[in-house]
This record gives C-alpha cells, sequence and structure tokens, in this order.
C-alpha cells in the first residue's frame, strides 16, 4: 500500500510555508497537495463509483495538474477518474465531470485513448497514465474533496470558489454558517463577488470561523455551492455561536488592560440591560403571536397569516440566539477578566520575585561581610 503518511507529511510542510493556514482533512481522507483523497478498494463500475463519492459528499478524482497526476500514478493501481467522452461522433470530446473540457493531453498512456472496445467512454488512470475503457468494467474508486482551513487569529486566509463554470454568472455571494444560523458575508473581507470570487481575510478573526459557502447563479437559474469549513485557532477567546459575537469582539478590542473588574462591568452594564430589555420584549410578541397563530381558523390563505407565523418564528430563533447570547456574553466577560486578571497576577509574581531576589542578594552581601569581618 502506498505510503500516505509520508507523502502528506511532505506535502503538508510545503503548504505551511506557501500558506501559513493549514489545511486538514476529516478521518480517513488524505491530504495531498490542495485536496483530500480517499481510495476505496472495493471494484465498481463508473456509475456506482461517481455515486459512491458523491454519497461521501465528495466528487471522484479530476487530476487536471501534472503534480496531481503523478501522486495518483505513484499509488500503482488502477482507478476511474472522473473524466468522460460524452459523444463518440466528435472525436475525443473529452470532459470532466464538473463540465470544463480536457485540456491537457499528455497524460494518455501510450496509444491511449484507441477506442478498442468501442464503445470507451470512460477513462482510468494508473502508473502508467491513462486510458479509455467501457464504463461497464469495474475498478477501484478514488474521491477528492477540498479540505477544511486552520489558521490562526489574524493571519490572512483566502477561501476559493471553485464551481464548474466560469461563465454566464449573474450573482456570486458567499454566506457564512455557524450551527443554525446562516449569514450572508459582506463585511471584514474583500472579494466574494463576480470580480473577484474568492474570499480574502487580511485579519482573520475568532469570530470568522464557520461554514462558509460560495453561492453562484447563473444565467439559466442554475445555482452551484462550493463549502469550505474555516477553524480559527484562538488562544484567547471561548469559542461562541451567536449573532452578538461581532458585538463582543467589538468590546474585546476597546477593553483597555489595566481595567478593574468593576469598571468593566460598569462599562458594559447598560450594553447588558439592553439585550435583557429586547430578551423580555421578544418574549411578550412571542406568546402574543403565537396565540393569534393557533386561533387562526383558516389554514394560513392569507398572507397576514402568513406574516404573524413568520414573525411567530422570527421571535423564537431571535429569543433563542438572544438567551444563548447572554449565556455567552457572561461568559466571554469572564474569561476577559480572568485573563487580564491572571496577566496582573502574574505581573505581581514577577514583580514579587524580583523583589525577593534582590533581598536574597543583599542578605547574600550581608553575610559575606560578616564572613569576611569576622
Ligand atoms: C453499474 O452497475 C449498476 C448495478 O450495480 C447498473 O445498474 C448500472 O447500469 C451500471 N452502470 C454502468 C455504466 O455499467
Ligand atoms: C453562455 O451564454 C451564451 C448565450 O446565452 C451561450 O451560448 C453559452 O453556451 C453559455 N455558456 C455556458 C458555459 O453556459
Ligand atoms: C493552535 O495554537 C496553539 C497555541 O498557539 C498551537 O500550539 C497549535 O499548534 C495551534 N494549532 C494549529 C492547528 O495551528
Ligand atoms: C490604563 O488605563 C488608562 C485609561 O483608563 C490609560 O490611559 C493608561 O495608559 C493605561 N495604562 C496602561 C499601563 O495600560
Amino acid at each position: 500500500m502506498f505510503d500516505y503518511t509520508l507523502l502528506g507529511i511532505i506535502l503538508l510542510g510545503t503548504f505551511t510555508k506557501l500558506f501559513s493556514s493549514i489545511l486538514t482533512c476529516s478521518e480517513g481522507w488524505n491530504l495531498h497537495g490542495s485536496k483530500c483523497y480517499k481510495l476505496d478498494p472495493e471494484m465498481r463500475n463508473f456509475t456506482n463509483s461517481k455515486k459512491f463519492c458523491e454519497n461521501l459528499n465528495a466528487e471522484m478524482i479530476m487530476p487536471k495538474t501534472a503534480e496531481e497526476n503523478s501522486i495518483l500514478s505513484e499509488i500503482g493501481k488502477w482507478f476511474w477518474i472522473g473524466l468522460m467522452d460524452h459523444d463518440k461522433t466528435i472525436a475525443l470530446d473529452w470532459t470532466w465531470n464538473d463540465g470544463s473540457k480536457l485540456e491537457s493531453k499528455d497524460r494518455w498512456s501510450n496509444g491511449e485513448p484507441n477506442n478498442n472496445d468501442s464503445p470507451e467512454e470512460c477513462v482510468i488512470s494508473g502508473p502508467n497514465g491513462w486510458a479509455d475503457v467501457p464504463c461497464t468494467g469495474i475498478k477501484t474508486t478514488a474521491c477528492q474533496t477540498k479540505p477544511d482551513i486552520i489558521a490562526d487569529e489574524d493571519e490572512s486566509v483566502t477561501l476559493t470558489c471553485d464551481v464548474k463554470y466560469k461563465e454566464n454568472i449573474t450573482k456570486l455571494f458567499w454566506t457564512r454558517s455557524t450551527d443554525d444560523t446562516s449569514l450572508i458575508v459582506s463585511e471584514y473581507a474583500k472579494g466574494g463577488n463576480i470580480i473577484l470570487p474568492s474570499l480574502v481575510f487580511e485579519h482573520v478573526k475568532w469570530t470568522d470561523e464557520g461554514l462558509y459557502k460560495c453561492h453562484v447563479i447563473f444565467i439559466s437559474g442554475l445555482t452551484l455551492t462550493d463549502e469550505t469549513n474555516l477553524f480559527i485557532n484562538a488562544t484567547n477567546m471561548l469559542p461562541c455561536t451567536c449573532e452578538y459575537r461581532r458585538k463582543l469582539e467589538y468590546w474585546g478590542f476597546k477593553i483597555i488592560p489595566n481595567r478593574t473588574r468593576e469598571e468593566l462591568l460598569q462599562e458594559l452594564k447598560s450594553e447588558l440591560q439592553k439585550i435583557k430589555k429586547e430578551l423580555k420584549v421578544n418574549k411578550r410578541q412571542l406568546s402574543s403571536s403565537i396565540r393569534k397563530r393557533t386561533s387562526a381558523t383558516d389554514r394560513r390563505k392569507s398572507s397576514k397569516t402568513m406574516g404573524l407565523a413568520g414573525t411567530a418564528v422570527i421571535c423564537i430563533v431571535v429569543g433563542l440566539v438572544i438567551l444563548i447570547d447572554l449565556l455567552s456574553l457572561v461568559k466571554f466577560v469572564k474569561s476577559t477578566i480572568t485573563f487580564w486578571n491572571f496577566k496582573k497576577i502574574r505581573q505581581k509574581a514577577k514583580d514579587k520575585k524580583s523583589k525577593m531576589r534582590k533581598k536574597f542578594d543583599i542578605n547574600k552581601k550581608k553575610t559575606q561581610t560578616s564572613e569576611s569581618s569576622a
């Protein structure tokens, strides 16, 4: 069996130098270059092999670069690749599973493609390159997927938007989801539009953590998405999953290190009270909307009733979010205080140490003097 671990380490090394953020794969997947791969030894025909990958939320391998191909040929096995000749009447109309056309022809083995067992519309990759074969044959499966990104805070991170087509795009936007919330990413990052599809964080923050989706809408109405998980390695902050995260982050920025606990609470008092008030109001609205909705006799035919139902749902969500936020806020304040107190304590301890050392030195000198005089 091919030694994935060693190659993974070598490639990971190269990558950590290129981008300081780290790419990782889920368990059972191996990182090579900028993709995660999984080899499955079971023999399947092309269709079932493709399905196998799709069921894993991945795609059949599409080795488009020389580097990717050299990694795959080293594995020393024959397996399907996501390349097909959809129309034999157009000679060699090779198309990748993602819809793009085959550009480089230098990966074919000698004498391939030859359409020997016509129709040979599928492609396998092996130690010496590619060969066209009938799609009904059985081979092993290799799947590929995008790796997750782990970045340290304040690092520069770029999330790429890899979609099948580049033409006829009418709209392109990114969303970030954390748990059940999803919002359109518009601030704190550059790009993420038709002109610059990649989303660029110049100084990524712990609040930027989440599942990112690039949504691409085409003239035809077709929508494609590309997902990337971004994890932030935040050392001092608690992970938080709420709508108030940005507010907390803002406060985190503003908190002056030498503030006491009382001063800090005093500063945040008005904000805390505001949130509490909002929570109360929302609770009241929530119960009245639910009452109205449940007492409505018609089957939500009128838009008014639909509106009420919507309000109820929004209120429930907002209420929950605020409740969770309140808890997180308290945690956050506590942790911040603890952090700064810890710093202070450490400083104090340092001061004490240096004082003790001075004392000790003085005592030592004294003893030496008394000894020499004795
Ligand atoms: C692959 O095998 C399945 C049955 O397992 C069959 O239904 C399907 O038609 C086959 N596809 C090809 C391209 O041979
Ligand atoms: C883009 O649109 C033009 C005209 O609407 C069409 O001819 C072309 O095939 C489209 N390209 C893609 C990749 O869909
Ligand atoms: C996360 O940060 C800690 C402390 O700075 C470090 O030891 C660890 O290697 C980092 N992990 C990653 C994946 O960057
Ligand atoms: C302590 O805080 C005050 C403002 O509250 C600031 O002017 C001062 O520079 C701070 N001192 C240190 C050592 O951070």
